[in-house]
């Protein structure tokens, strides 16, 4: 049946995170066991552990709501994961790839937080407050994680990989 209401609209966008969530969880292992810097192997160790429980939240929310919980395929998580293993695959030297994991991180990073936005948002409008305020929490961890990525980035000792 096509989609025709605002409840329609929101578990679309509820399976797309769902997906997404469960993509990162390996997406994040992956990227910690590229990375040297020990600093950022760990940020990413510590958002893989917070993804599974925002995968747990998601299941809780789909509870809430009587559905099974679905995943839609996220072209968007895709492709960010696609552009992160094209450069990874031209083999950079080990700085680089460690800065282009971070980078490819705090991406994902500003994808969950318009997505967690948007369907917090639609939870209000649709009066779901119990699953608003666990998109909420999701929310909020994807902010702190991103700020975590971002201090990282800024920190980050660039002399070594300077242009030559
Ligand atoms: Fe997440
Ligand atoms: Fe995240």
């Amino acid at each position: 049946m096509a989609p025709s209401d605002l409840h329609d609209l929101f578990m679309h966008n509820l399976e797309d995170i769902y997906y997404a969530e469960n993509e990162l969880l390996d997406a994040l292992d992956e990227l910690e066991s590229q990375t040297e810097n020990e600093e950022i192997a760990s940020a990413f160790s510590e958002h893989r552990e917070e993804t599974q429980g925002h995968i747990d939240r998601l299941e809780e929310a789909f509870d809430v709501l009587g559905k099974e919980p679905e995943r839609e395929e996220c072209e968007g998580i895709e492709g960010l994961i696609e552009e992160h293993e094209e450069f990874a695959d031209e083999d950079p030297t080990q700085d680089v790839l460690d800065v282009h994991n971070l980078i490819a991180a705090q991406k994902t990073e500003h994808y969950e937080i318009a997505a967690y936005g948007t369907l917090a948002m639609l939870a209000d409008r649709l009066g779901e407050d119990e699953v608003g305020d666990l998109l909420h929490e999701n929310l909020e961890e994807e902010k702190d994680a991103l700020d975590e990525l971002s201090s990282l980035a800024e920190e980050f000792d660039y002399g070594q990989i300077a242009a030559d």
